[in-house]
Parts: C-alpha cells; sequence; structure tokens
C-alpha cells in the first residue's frame, strides 16, 4: 500500500472514532518503514484529538512537529500542517487554521501534490480559507493578512513558473475570485505569457502584448475593472474559446518593476460575490507591488542560471576538446580516458557520490593524463621497454597536468578537477608520485581514479602483451588496497555488478550483451568472480565474462 493510501485509510477510520482499532496498526506501520515515523505520530495525535485525550494528542503532536521538522518528505509537512489545521479549526482559532491551510496548499502546490491536499481536506471537511472568511467572519479578508500571506508564499521562490503559480493561487485566494492569471511579458517576441492560468490545464498561455485587456493594461497602465467582460470591446475572448471557460466579471492591473516599469499584467477572474470592489483593487495594487519585485528576482535569476548553464555548455566542450587530443597523441593507450571516466563513475555510484561531486570527478577523469601531451613522441608511442629514464620522463606527465589545469582558472570546482586530476598516481601508502601524498591526504576523488586508471590499464591490450587473466587482474587490485589503493574503495571498485563493467568493455569492442548473458553478469560482482576462478567452481560465469572481455580480441587474431 501507498504511503497516500495508508494515510486515506488510517485518516477515515480515525474520523469515524476507530481510533483503538487503528493505533496498533500506525504503530506497527512506525516500527516497519521508519522514514515514515513523523507521519505515524500526526496520525496518532490526531486520533488522540478525536478521542479528547488531550494530553496524548500533545505528547504526539510535539514528538510529530519534532520529527516533521527534520523530515525532507513533502507528504509528511502537507499532512502535519493539515492536522494542526484541522485541529485548530476545530478549537475554532481562525488565524492559525489559515496559517496552516496556506502553508499545507502552498506546499502541495510546489510539489505539484495538490491532490493528496484536496483529497485530505475534503475527508477532514475543512473550508477553504475564502469561503470560510467569507462565511464566519462575515467580512472580506483581512488586506494586511493577506499581503503577509503571499510575501511569505513568494519569498525565496526563485523558480519562475513556481512563483507565478504560486502568486495565481494566493492572489485568487486573497481576492475571493475563481481564477486567476499572472502574466509576465516577453520583451524578445513582444507576448504575455503564462505558465499556468490558475484550474486550467493549459501549459502555457501566449498572447500578443497588443491584444486584449491584458494588452491593454500592458501599454497604458491602467487598471481595468469591469463588470461584464463580454460587453468590453477590448475583451479578448480566444483565450475563453480556447479554454472553454466563460469570463464573466475581471480586475486587470499591472506589474511593475523596482523601477516602476510594466513587467506583467494580473487577470482577476470572476470574483465569487458579485463584482471587484475598489477595496479589491486596493488589495491587488499592494499584492502587485509585491509580485512586481519577486517575479523581477526570479527573472534576473533566470537570467543568470541561463548564463551559467552555457558557461558549463563551454566548459564541457573545452574539456571533451582537450581530454580527445590526449587520445589522438596517444594511440596506444587510446579510449583510456573515457574508459577511466566510466569505471571512476561506476564507483562514485557504489558510494552514492552527490551529483556536483560526480560532475568534478568526470572531468578529471577525462584530464587526468592531458599531461601526457608534454612527453617526446619517442617515449610515449615506444613499442619496447622503457629506460629507467624514459620512465622518470613518462612519469612527469602528472605535474605536467598539475601544471596546464591550474593555468585554467575558472571556480572553485575547477581546482577541485585539478587536484583530482594530479593525484592519480598516487599511492594510499604515501609511496606515489608526484607529490607522495598519503592516505587521505590524497583527494578523494583521487583514490578512486588510482583503482580505475590501473584497472583500465591492466585490462587492455597492449602490443607487448595481451590481456591479463581476470583473476590476476582482480588480484592486484585485491592485493593493492592498503598499499597502492584505498581499501574503501576497492572493496566498493569489487563490489561493482559484472554487467556495469561488461558494459564499458563493450564500449571498445562494439558488442552488444547478450540478454540472458546480462541477467547472469548482472547477478555477481567482481569479487565473486575472483572467488569462483579461485575456488574452481562452474567456470559458466567466467566463460560468460570472457566472452566480452577478451571475446573480439581471440576473433581478431
Ligand atoms: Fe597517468
Amino acid at each position: 500500500m501507498t504511503l497516500e493510501n495508508f494515510v486515506y485509510e488510517s485518516v477515515s477510520e480515525l474520523l469515524d472514532g476507530k481510533y483503538d482499532a487503528v493505533k496498533p496498526r500506525i504503530e506497527k506501520h512506525k516500527d516497519i518503514y521508519h522514514d515514515d515515523t513523523a507521519i505515524c505520530f500526526s496520525l496518532l495525535s490526531l486520533g488522540a484529538f478525536l478521542k479528547n485525550d488531550f494530553n496524548t494528542f500533545y505528547q504526539f503532536m510535539n514528538d510529530a512537529s519534532f520529527l516533521v521538522d527534520q523530515s525532507t518528505d513533502p507528504i509528511t509537512k502537507i499532512f502535519h500542517e493539515m492536522v494542526l489545521g484541522f485541529v485548530n479549526f476545530t478549537e475554532k482559532n481562525t488565524t492559525l487554521y489559515s496559517i496552516n491551510y496556506n502553508k499545507a496548499r502552498k506546499l502541495s502546490i510546489k510539489c505539484q501534490r495538490t491532490d493528496f491536499f484536496e483529497k485530505l481536506n475534503s475527508m477532514l471537511k475543512c473550508p477553504p480559507i475564502s469561503h470560510f472568511s467569507m462565511a464566519h467572519n462575515g467580512q472580506s479578508k483581512d488586506p494586511l493578512l493577506a499581503l503577509v500571506k503571499i510575501g511569505q508564499a513568494v519569498a525565496a521562490e526563485k523558480n519562475i513558473d513556481l512563483l507565478i503559480k504560486t502568486i495565481a493561487e494566493e492572489t485568487k485566494t486573497a481576492l475571493n475570485a475563481d481564477r486567476c492569471t499572472v502574466y509576465v511579458y516577453d520583451k524578445e517576441t513582444d507576448e504575455l505569457y503564462s505558465k499556468v492560468a490558475t484550474g486550467l490545464d493549459v501549459k502555457e498561455l501566449r498572447i500578443p502584448a497588443d491584444k486584449g485587456l491584458a494588452g491593454h493594461v500592458l501599454r497604458t497602465g491602467e487598471t481595468i475593472n469591469i463588470k461584464d467582460a463580454y460587453s468590453d470591446k477590448r475583451f479578448n475572448s480566444s483565450v475563453d474559446k480556447e479554454t472553454g471557460y466563460r469570463t464573466k466579471n475581471m480586475l486587470c492591473m499591472p506589474i511593475k518593476n523596482f523601477n516602476q516599469e510594466i513587467i506583467g499584467v494580473f487577470q482577476v477572474l470572476n470574483k465569487f460575490d458579485e463584482y471587484f470592489t475598489p477595496d479589491d483593487e486596493d488589495l491587488l495594487v499592494a499584492i502587485a507591488s509585491n509580485a512586481g519585485i519577486s517575479l523581477e528576482n526570479a527573472q534576473l535569476f533566470e537570467k543568470q542560471r541561463k548564463l551559467l548553464e552555457e558557461q558549463k555548455i563551454v566548459l564541457d566542450s573545452f574539456i571533451e576538446t582537450l581530454a580527445t587530443s590526449i587520445d589522438a597523441r596517444d594511440k596506444i593507450t587510446s579510449g583510456h580516458s573515457s574508459r577511466v571516466k566510466m569505471y571512476a563513475v561506476l564507483i562514485a555510484n557504489e558510494f552514492g557520490m552527490e551529483q556536483n561531486d560526480l560532475y568534478i570527478l568526470e572531468k578529471a577523469a577525462a584530464l587526468h593524463d592531458i599531461g601526457k601531451i608534454g612527453i617526446r613522441d619517442a617515449v610515449l608511442q615506444k613499442e619496447g621497454k622503457l629506460t629507467p629514464e624514459e620512465y622518470k620522463h613518462i612519469q612527469q606527465h602528472v605535474e605536467i597536468t598539475h601544471h596546464i589545469l591550474e593555468k585554467i582558472h575558472m571556480s572553485k570546482d575547477f581546482q577541485q578537477i585539478t587536484e583530482i586530476a594530479c593525484s592519480h598516481h598516487e599511492k594510499f601508502d604515501g609511496s606515489g608520485y608526484y607529490r607522495h601524498l598519503k592516505g587521505n591526504d590524497i583527494p578523494f576523488g583521487g583514490r578512486i581514479l588510482a583503482v580505475s586508471d590501473v584497472f583500465d590499464a591492466i585490462t587492455s591490450k597492449r602490443h607487448y602483451r595481451d590481456k591479463m587473466p581476470i583473476d590476476k587482474v582482480i588480484n592486484i587490485i585485491k592485493d593493492g588496497a592498503g598499499s597502492h589503493f584505498d581499501p574503501l574503495v576497492v572493496e566498493k571498485f569489487l563490489a561493482i555488478k559484472l554487467s556495469e563493467i561488461v558494459k564499458v568493455f563493450c564500449t571498445e569492442n562494439c558488442m552488444k550483451i547478450d540478454k540472458n548473458d546480462y541477467e547472469t553478469l548482472e547477478k555477481y560482482n567482481l569479487l565473486d568472480l575472483y572467488y569462483s576462478i579461485v575456488n574452481n567452481c562452474s567456470n559458466k560465469l567466467l566463460q560468460v565474462f570472457n566472452k566480452y572481455y577478451v571475446g573480439v580480441d581471440l576473433e581478431h587474431e
């Protein structure tokens, strides 16, 4: 059963007065699914409240509030606010109720779980704030309260689409209207666009900036309050035609930025009780000034985000070009950098590495041997054994990698790329090069690259030797734990599924993995393969693995 269904069922039974029957089930759920503990405490507190057991209610509610604060799950947060709202509503604490209600609603819009909010709201039979305030207070909403709420709702919202949606939702509620559309002016196309028209299933709405009432407001800066839209010549009924909606009355107002330039238009439709009043106009003026600043901030933020994205694309292609140039230079190890990158990603995934760190690791892997550009051809492409002097020269590639990359000063992230890339020949016991770093002083990414680099080197065919048998390869990696390699990285590496390793081989030999083989390889990791060889078990697994590891080479020979 999904968590949502568990909540619906439990709430329904609690409302039916079956607290004693439901309680053991909720407690059992809480003990099995620790992630759901917060929501279970909210349920238990709701049950205790309905049973008029206020002492227990407060205890459960305290625990729930504490846990909900730590939780990142939106469902948990929405539900907790709704339980609090239900309690406040029942206790006739209207101000607190409206705060809980709006918080839950805003959260549900933000994480696109209005279905959960609406369903629970109808189960708990709490009226929407607009109806509630009209029915219970007998007067329109306190404009200050509405403003504070909109301020809260839009604070820190940097995603412009969500911001448009939130402002529209909040304004609709504040003005007790059926719909609200927030149009933003798109200078480039000279159009007004809205991502979401409240209540309509339209993803993006675009209208020419010189059409309709919204266009009129954009051009003139006037506020328009009309009682019958269809009797007004400026009204553009095409949106109604497109959406099947019938506009009756309308309040339309410009949205201005800090410099008083018009950047968009508010269009509030169909007031529930008669028409929009001058008080509504005043409230919308205040909302519009608040919304204008938020919208402009979000637009600036979006612009900056796009700029950064473009920079990232430039950086990515730059790195790609550099990485390709290494392969072009050193044909013997062609494809090495990209395979090292793939192995590094597999290890990082075993660690559950975060996206940004993974990005840095990938770039470092792609560039780790860039310093080979500075190595003489005669040495780099020598077919025979290297003399000690030549070996020393080739070792310099790491230092050269460092010098090249440190000159490309772009950001802190790039410094990390440099640090990781030039640590790939460091050894865990400090006997590596070129800075002789030891243990955890070697950047984590560098320790991952060390394993990936050696694994690819010894699993690749060289002109002077065939591919090394896989048990020998694994033995080298295993034996290197603690001396050459970080033991934890080795442990994670050996836990990688054979199917993933074989996928990397296939990027080189262009083989397609057979479905049955894939299923077999998916069940075992490198360590399993090692023990199956060492213990002389059925070598079926080895056969399947070798098909992709050495298969093509055998065919060629
Ligand atoms: Fe290297």
